[in-house]
């Protein structure tokens, strides 16, 4: 799929993307008891973008994804994706379902249930049409399935069941899972934490395919992948709850701010 593309479905979502942009965030604060985890924290993502998201322990990076999601409201300042859905008047659920994918730490894959079953399950569907697990798909359907097979790297264990995948397969199969709902934006929170070096330098092979398909945030910290996957993109820092610095990984690694509170440490 080209960008193009990406920006039709974005466009048939009802979302208005004219200026470019699927998701802005205005001066947003969260405080928890007086305590300022966002600080006015402004910033926008592209359509089609894949942003890197970089900053030390506390920076507040996990709660910004907490604000787009819903799951934590703003204190103040304003959240939209595209430019009409205002995302501190939409519950969790609306939000998922405005195309807003969330892949989080620990996966939430169906052990009990194959890999091909779990993507299954994952499908945008309509409810009404099709209500079973098993009930037949069609070629379309199937095609969707061996795509983000290959692209997640678990096609030939299809029939595999999911709680007998290892660490970084499980990681991929909910990547696969999000994939099969087609967001409009995905945001990742540290996917590469607990892999081998094998499979982070895969996981990165991954997200430089889904370049340009998607709008993707990701926040890490291991940097030879955020090197690997950020190209010439852009990377934001985010220290004590704002953007301290953003710009190509080049310009930030030898931005002298970005070392001294998080890269020289
Ligand atoms: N529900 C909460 N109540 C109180 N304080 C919170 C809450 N959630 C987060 N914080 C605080 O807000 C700050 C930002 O936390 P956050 O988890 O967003 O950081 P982070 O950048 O994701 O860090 P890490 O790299 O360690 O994951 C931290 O000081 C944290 O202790
Ligand atoms: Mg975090």
């Amino acid at each position: 799929m080209s960008g193009n593309e990406s920006y039709d479905r974005v466009a048939a979502a009802g979302l208005d993307t004219t200026h470019g942009a699927i998701l802005y965030l205005e001066e947003i604060t969260v405080s928890f008891d007086g305590f300022r985890a966002l600080n006015k924290l402004s910033l926008d993502i592209s359509v089609g973008e894949l942003r890197c998201i970089i900053g030390p322990n506390g920076a507040g990076k996990t709660t910004m994804m907490d604000v787009i999601t819903g799951k934590t409201r703003p204190t103040s300042g304003t959240a939209y994706f595209g430019q009409t859905m205002d995302l501190s008047r939409m519950t969790e659920y609306q939000i998922a379902h405005a195309g807003i994918g969330r892949k989080f730490q620990r996966p939430t894959i169906f052990e009990q249930h194959t890999v091909f079953e779990n993507l299954e399950l994952a499908m945008k569907t309509d409810k009404r049409v099709r209500p079973t697990l098993f009930a037949r798909l069609d070629s379309e359907q199937r095609g969707k399935i061996d795509e983000i097979l290959k692209l997640i790297r678990l096609n030939g264990s299809e029939a595999r069941l999911a709680g007998l995948l290892s660490h970084g397969q499980k990681q991929w199969l909910e990547i696969g899972m999000l994939l099969m709902q087609e967001p409009q934006l995905i945001l990742l929170d540290e996917p590469v934490a607990g892999m081998s070096d094998a499979e982070t330098a895969r996981t990165a092979e991954l997200l430089n395919e889904l370049r340009g398909k998607h709008s993707i945030m990701v926040v890490e910290h291991d940097m030879a992948f955020v090197t690997e996957i950020a190209q010439q993109g852009v990377v934001t820092v985010l220290h004590e709850g704002s953007v301290l610095a953003q710009g190509t990984m080049a310009q930030v690694q030898s931005d002298e701010r970005v070392i001294e509170v998080y890269l020289g440490r």
